[in-house]
């Protein structure tokens, strides 16, 4: 499988959000990482707050000890509550450290390999008003000296512009996460900075997320059509189309299905025509 080189290891290019695994019981979690693993996965992206620690958990049981290829990413800027959504933001500096603590205790882990400050400026979810805006500058402080003192590897940036990708590249980023893919490509700018810099760009839903108001690239008409023409599932498709969009793009699709994840790695041996790419890049919506 090919790979991307991600806070100084390689991995392949296809990795595992595991967000909707807050969704499954230990068992069918279990089943699914070990399946993942299985299949040349090496890149999952986690959070703490997904499930209240309990994806981290499933992560912990199912794969500590971990392989020291397996690289496990997760996000800072949030905390789990009841309601009125099941997200708070919590981007303060001292909530960022206690966040990376969480995440070590519920993985189980020395080091978190990297971390992605989740910013809430813009959405999708949660937009900080009031005194949740913190300027980017004392948390890139605060997780700078969290990896200073080795409790991370590496620092990336998620959901985030074009100015503040520039801003933070002196901390050396490893990798921005933003929202992306074939219906959606309003942050294509921020995706050719990160290419001109060698960072990788990490797509969040990349296959239209589980939110039914978001458009899914599986169910587009002209997506069906070129799977069928390669007898594989539209899924496949769609993160092919990733792929070959730019070798930047390492994307973490999200399932909780072991024949989703299947179809969804099975995306590195779709070889796209020049045709194919011509229809599928005139899909997209830009802002
Ligand atoms: N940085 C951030 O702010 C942020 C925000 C959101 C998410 N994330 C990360 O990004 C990852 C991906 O995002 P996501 O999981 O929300 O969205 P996604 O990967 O775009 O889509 C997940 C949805 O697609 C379905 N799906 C997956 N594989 C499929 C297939 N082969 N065919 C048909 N449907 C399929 C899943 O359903 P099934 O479960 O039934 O397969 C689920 O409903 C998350 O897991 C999380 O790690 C980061």
């Amino acid at each position: 499988m090919e790979t991307i080189e991600l806070a100084g290891r390689a991995v392949n290019r296809i990795g595992y959000g595991a967000m909707q695994l807050e969704k499954v019981d230990r068992a069918a979690a279990t089943s699914l990482l070990h399946r993942a693993i299985e299949l040349g996965v090496n890149h999952i992206d986690t959070a703490s707050f997904y499930g209240d620690a309990v994806v981290n958990e499933h992560l912990r049981a199912a794969l500590a000890p971990y392989r020291d290829d397996l690289v496990i990413v997760s996000k800072v800027g949030a905390r789990r509550v009841d309601a009125p959504v099941p997200l708070a933001l919590a981007q303060q500096p001292h909530e960022l450290r206690a966040q990376v603590h969480r995440d070590l205790t519920t993985l189980g882990l020395e080091q978190v390999a990297v971390v992605n400050l989740r910013r809430a400026d813009q959405g999708p979810g949660l937009i900080a008003s009031g005194n949740e805006i913190v300027p980017i500058d004392d948390q890139l402080a605060e997780l700078i000296a969290l990896r200073d003192e080795g409790l991370i590897g590496a620092i990336g940036l998620s959901n985030v512009s074009v100015s503040q990708i520039e801003h933070a590249l002196p901390v050396g980023l490893v990798c921005v996460q933003n929202a992306y893919g074939l219906l959606d490509r309003t942050h294509e700018d921020e995706l050719d900075l990160c290419a001109a810099h060698d960072i990788a760009w990490v797509p969040y839903f990349p296959l239209g997320s589980a939110f039914a108001q978001i458009p899914s690239p599986t169910e587009h008409p002209v997506v069906r059509r070129i799977a069928a023409s390669h007898e594989v599932t539209p899924a496949a498709i769609a993160l092919a189309w990733l792929l070959a969009h730019s070798n930047h793009i390492a994307p973490i699709p999200g399932t909780r299905s072991i024949s989703h994840l299947e179809e969804n790695l099975s995306a590195t041996a779709v070889a796209l025509t020049p045709e194919d790419l011509t229809a599928l890049d005139a899909l997209s919506r830009t802002s």
